[in-house]
């Protein structure tokens, strides 16, 4: 998976995809829930991811997130199948953090990991990277939501990182004492606003984009996947360049450090966001329907094109 998404980014960078900016249908009514269309294409298929967030959700556990994407066949245009992708999403962004993580860290990887929002997407962020060989001495959970760090340190026990999970009421503690700092959360604004906190210059994986104040951006290296999509929709790096009017306090993109272009400066925080690119949940969702596909195992639905005919023969 983490290949995958190697090869995916790699062909971004090169101009072999197609990420259109993502739709936003917010609904007055329910106003903490959004769905996204996250239209793209890859090389070898077009389709569409539609997800929707509804935090109110997790009170009962169930999973905030949920969705489908249409895969279409690039020779006719026709669907080719509908795939459902909360997973699939919690995978790739799993695994975009993972490679992240390992090109930004190379060898000096970090032992103390410290997440900040422990809900489905840190959960799958902590076993990619342990599936990736990272190993830690102490594993730190924040929720404001104590169910949250307490059903993330019970996942935790059922794991090879069984007693090292540590739990920290104040944000800023783990933050001190974390290396690696995944934030996972769903807030809306800039919470995480101290810049001392941060002078130890961690690895900080911003996966949900807008928990960073600006003056801890702006003392960053930042890394993002792709700089049209990172920098709007009030993100902690759009609210940056809305500040300082321009746009050069981004180093450069996850393609730029896998090709050697830049790398990280030991001596500052380095900050990796990625707003998340529907071509890398295609990609992903065309692999596990090829497999399928391959093992006779699809779900098929006969007659769904009835009319497959123009002339109604
Ligand atoms: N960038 C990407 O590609 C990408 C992809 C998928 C999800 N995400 C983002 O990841 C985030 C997490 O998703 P999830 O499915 O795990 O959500 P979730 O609702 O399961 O978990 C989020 C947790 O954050 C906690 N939280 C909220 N505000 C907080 C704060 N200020 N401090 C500490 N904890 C706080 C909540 O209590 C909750 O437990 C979301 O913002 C989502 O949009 C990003």
């Amino acid at each position: 998976m983490v290949e995958l998404v190697r090869e995916m980014y790699l062909a971004h960078g090169e101009g072999k995809t197609v990420n259109p900016p993502s739709y936003f249908l917010t609904l007055p009514a329910l106003p903490s829930s959004r769905i996204i269309a996250l239209p793209g294409a890859t090389e070898r298929v077009a389709g569409v991811k539609w997800i929707s967030s509804w935090p109110s959700n997790t009170a009962s556990g169930l999973p905030r997130a949920s969705g489908a994407i249409l895969l279409n066949d690039l020779a006719t245009g026709y669907p080719i199948a509908c795939v459902e992708t909360s997973i699939i999403s919690a995978a790739r962004t799993a695994a975009s953090a993972a490679l992240a993580a390992d090109v930004l860290a190379g060898s000096d990887r970090p032992a103390r990991v410290g997440f900040i929002g422990a809900g489905l997407i840190a959960r799958h962020i902590h076993t990619t990277l342990t599936e990736c060989g990272w190993r830690f001495d102490q594993v730190g959970v924040h929720d404001l939501v104590g169910a949250s760090a307490d059903g993330f340190l019970g996942y935790l026990e059922r794991t090879e990182d069984s007693g090292k999970g540590k739990r920290f009421d104040d944000v800023g503690e783990l933050i001190r004492d974390s290396d690696l700092i995944v934030l996972a959360t769903v807030a809306a604004t800039p919470h995480l606003d101290n810049p001392e906190w941060f002078g130890h210059h961690p690895l900080v994986l911003h996966v949900s984009l807008r928990d960073l104040a600006v003056d801890v951006v702006l003392d960053a290296t930042n890394v993002v996947d792709d700089v049209d999509h990172c920098l709007r929709a009030n993100t902690s790096l759009h609210l940056a360049e809305q500040r300082v009017g321009n746009r050069d306090f981004v180093a450069g993109t996850l393609y730029d450090v896998l090709t050697g272009k830049i790398s990280r400066d030991a001596g500052r925080t380095c900050v990796f966001s990625p707003f998340g690119l529907g071509m890398l949940d295609l990609a992903l969702a065309t692999a596990i329907y090829e497999e399928l596909r391959d093992a006779g195992r699809l779900q098929t639905v006969d007659g769904f094109f009835h009319e497959l005919d123009r002339y109604g023969r």
